[in-house]
């Protein structure tokens, strides 16, 4: 054994340790998930093979953790050839056993936060080559001033707006941008998300705009690279340099780094235009032109998001035994996975002819009136206050058991699918049953329901035609996570192409439309869910168009 080789089966111990002594939700707020060692050497040796061979290396991993890139640097390039090393680390027991470990070795172990930290002045002591596997830290970890600290960090430095959903690895690669060398080397492991979502928007203008990008790498969903981390992960590479017009980037998928299932240079100027970069390589550029969307036909909405399923909706016996009075009360569909049928039939009352028979607790009157008029509705809703009133959705309801406004849709489609299980399907609805936000529900658009109301029939063509939508390419729309869950955002639904529909309905007077670039549609984020108070501040900010697309995003660990 090298002495190399000794240190890093040390290290491999000592993060076993220090992950052992973690909980899931420690290592969650800190991001704290180690690079497996053959990656690592995958993604050091590529990035190396980018950098002049003669260039003497000068690295800096900001999220060091115990050390795994530099552990994989240090099996090709030799102290005559490595310049200088800096690593970051917030967590100070991870800190000092890497200063420990690598004492050694020259390394300059700085243990602190990596975006308080200043670069270098001169470019001389820049790094040439950056490797990193930023703290994956969702948003909501990250406090008000932080995210406004790093906002106006990127800003300034770069002229990018970043969005408060940014998850902090984001944040980690833009701000990283001023401690690089000029035709310096980065490669970054991060999460796959920001090639499809709205605040992913900030890295693609990054990557197109700031630098060259070279290649991004995208692992199979299927095959989760990391075992403690539900994320499908991708490695993007690129040089300290401003891109050229002409320039491709090469998109990589599945198998390993070194042998990629697929490939496929794409054109920058298509991935100007093209908002889902998931798509490279296995699909090539989409035609500029317009064709006919779901969008065209429904407005679509996500289901409700009640806050708390558990106590808001129950089977008809359990709100029978709580005398629960019919004006708190709404049929709702069960879940898919329920939900033998893709018709559902009605009773004569217009409840589903489904099991389970549910119902949704939805009441809109006050307090005061359920206190003096419904006793029993009373006493359930104070049997469920302590544990439901003060959660986040329902905490910003009024009144707190009150639900979204989602009248019946005749069509829906399922929200979450796994890659292996049954795809995307859509509902006939013919009931007066409402559904959660496991379904994504599709209203007719004014010319869809008059022609809907002229032909009784024709509900069940559009179903047919709604079922004819490739599958391939709905999951294409969709964003995929770890472990290979694929879900649609109603926004994504609204842009599956459906020239198809044209077959049984009549074309939209908005079908004719110009295709949008990736950065004039900056606008239209993914809206998150939050406070019915909250929304008409949102709305007013991005204008009209954003207002009947609102959808939410929920990462699956939620
Ligand atoms: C995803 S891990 C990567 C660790 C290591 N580089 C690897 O690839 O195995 C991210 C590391 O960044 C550290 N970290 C989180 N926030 C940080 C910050 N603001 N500055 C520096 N390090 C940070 C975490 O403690 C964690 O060790």
């Amino acid at each position: 054994m090298t002495k190399r080789e000794e240190l890093e089966a040390e290290r491999v111990t000592l993060q076993r340790t220090l992950d052992g002594q973690r909980t899931q939700a420690e290592r969650n707020r800190l991001g704290q998930f180690a690079t497996p060692p053959r990656l690592a050497t995958s993604v050091v040796e590529s990035a190396l093979k980018l950098l002049p061979a003669t260039a003497r290396v000068r690295f800096l991993d900001p999220a060091f953790g115990t050390g795994s890139f530099y552990s994989a640097l240090l099996g090709f390039v030799d102290s005559p050839h490595l310049r200088h090393a800096v690593g970051y680390e917030i967590d100070r027991e991870f800190g000092n056993a890497a200063t420990k470990l690598w004492r050694a070795t020259g390394l300059d172990m700085r243990i602190s936060d990596f975006t308080l930290a200043a670069p270098p002045a001169d470019a001389d002591s820049k790094p040439n080559l950056l490797i990193c596997n930023p703290p994956y830290v969702r948003h909501h970890h990250l406090d008000r001033k932080t995210k406004e600290r790093l906002q106006v960090a990127v800003k300034r430095q770069l002229g990018i707006e970043i969005s408060g959903l940014s998850g902090l690895y984001c944040h980690f690669m833009l701000v990283s941008h001023s401690w690089m060398a000029d035709d310096g080397v980065a490669a970054w492991l991060i999460p796959s998300e920001f090639m499809d979502v709205g605040y992913g928007l900030a890295v693609k203008r990054y990557l197109l705009d700031h630098v060259e990008t070279l290649r991004i790498h995208r692992f199979d969903p299927t095959e989760v690279q990391f075992d403690d981390a539900l994320v499908s992960s991708c490695v993007v590479w690129f040089r300290k340099r401003k891109p050229m017009p002409d320039q491709t980037v090469a998109f990589t998928y599945g198998g390993s780094i070194e042998t990629p299932g697929c490939e496929r240079m794409v054109p920058v100027v298509e991935l100007r235009r093209e908002r889902k970069w998931t798509r490279f390589p296995t699909k090539a550029p989409r035609p500029a032109t317009a064709h006919a969307k779901l969008g065209d036909f429904f407005i679509i909405r996500r289901g409700i998001a009640t806050g708390a399923n558990g106590s808001f909706i129950m089977t008809v016996q359990q709100a029978r035994e709580r005398n629960l009075p019919a004006v708190g009360l709404r049929p709702i569909l069960p879940g898919p996975r329920h939900l033998v049928t893709d018709e559902v039939l009605a009773e004569p009352d217009g409840a589903p002819r489904v099991e389970p028979r549910l119902v949704l607790l939805d009441c809109r009157l006050s307090e005061r009136q359920v206190h003096d008029k419904h006793p029993s509705l009373w006493r359930y809703l104070e049997s469920i206050r302590p544990d439901v009133a003060g959660r986040y959705l329902c905490a910003h309801r009024t009144p707190w058991y009150a639900q979204e406004h989602r009248p019946v849709a005749p069509f829906l489609c399922t929200y979450i699918v796994r890659a292996t299980g049954r795809p995307f399907r859509f509902i006939l609805n013919h009931s007066l049953a409402t559904a959660a936000n496991v379904y994504l529900l599709l209203y007719p658009k004014p010319h869809v329901a008059r022609a809907l109301e002229a032909n009784p029939g024709l509900n069940r063509q559009v179903w047919q035609a709604l079922n004819r939508c490739e599958g391939s390419t709905l999951l294409d729309e969709g964003r995929v996570y770890g472990g290979g869950l694929h879900k649609l955002e109603p926004k994504e639904l609204a842009r599956v192409p459906a020239d198809h529909l044209l077959d049984v309905l009549p074309p939209s007077p908005a079908v004719e439309r110009t295709p949008l670039t990736l950065f004039a549609e900056a606008v239209v984020r993914d809206a998150h869910p939050r406070s019915h108070r909250a929304r008409p501040k949102r709305r007013r900010a991005a204008g009209k168009k954003v207002r009947r697309m609102t959808s939410r995003r929920r990462r699956p660990a939620d």
